[in-house]
């Protein structure tokens, strides 16, 4: 039987081009999936949020040891300002991790879920909780304050 005209025109595609161009195609699609996550590796550091470098939003020379702490919620930490230096301290609770918030007429931190207790340093002083407040690293830079929130260790604290 005669082949019509617009089908004799249309290249066929054999059943291995159609494989090969398959293949092709998967092999492409995790060419990319590795330069994605290659890309994101490299990508520089996040330099504010969770998990990130926070520039504390006071200087150093505007906080007093007399202040409270400072409450950063960027970088989810307080930032105690003590005679002698500076500490960060992850507002979390080492008990099962309620936000601890500070009471500021008994000048201390007093989480409100099993009533663990911490002195500004984050020093425990009562309640359940089986250890100080977690601290994060601290950047001394001129008058500025760097906290890296991806740091948080129990580590004595940073002295500037
Ligand atoms: Fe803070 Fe239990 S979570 S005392």
């Amino acid at each position: 039987p005669a082949v019509p005209a617009r089908e004799a025109a249309r290249p066929e595609v054999t059943r291995r081009q159609f494989l090969r161009s398959g293949m092709y195609g998967t092999i492409g699609l995790f060419a990319a999936q590795a330069l994605v996550g290659a890309g994101v590796m490299l990508w520089p550091a996040k330099v504010s949020g969770f998990g990130g470098r926070v520039l504390v939003p006071k200087k150093l020379s505007e906080l007093s040891p007399d202040d409270p702490p400072l409450k950063v919620r960027e970088g989810k930490f307080y930032l105690s300002r003590l005679p002698e230096g500076v500490i960060a301290l992850y507002w979390k609770c080492p008990h099962l991790g309620c936000t601890v918030p500070w009471n500021e007429s008994e000048n201390l931190f007093h989480c409100p879920c099993h009533g663990s207790i911490y002195e500004k340093t984050g020093q425990n002083v009562g309640g359940p909780a089986p250890r100080p407040m977690d601290i994060m690293a601290i950047e001394i830079d001129g008058d500025n304050i760097w906290v890296d929130t991806g740091k948080i260790t129990q580590r004595p604290r940073h002295l500037p």
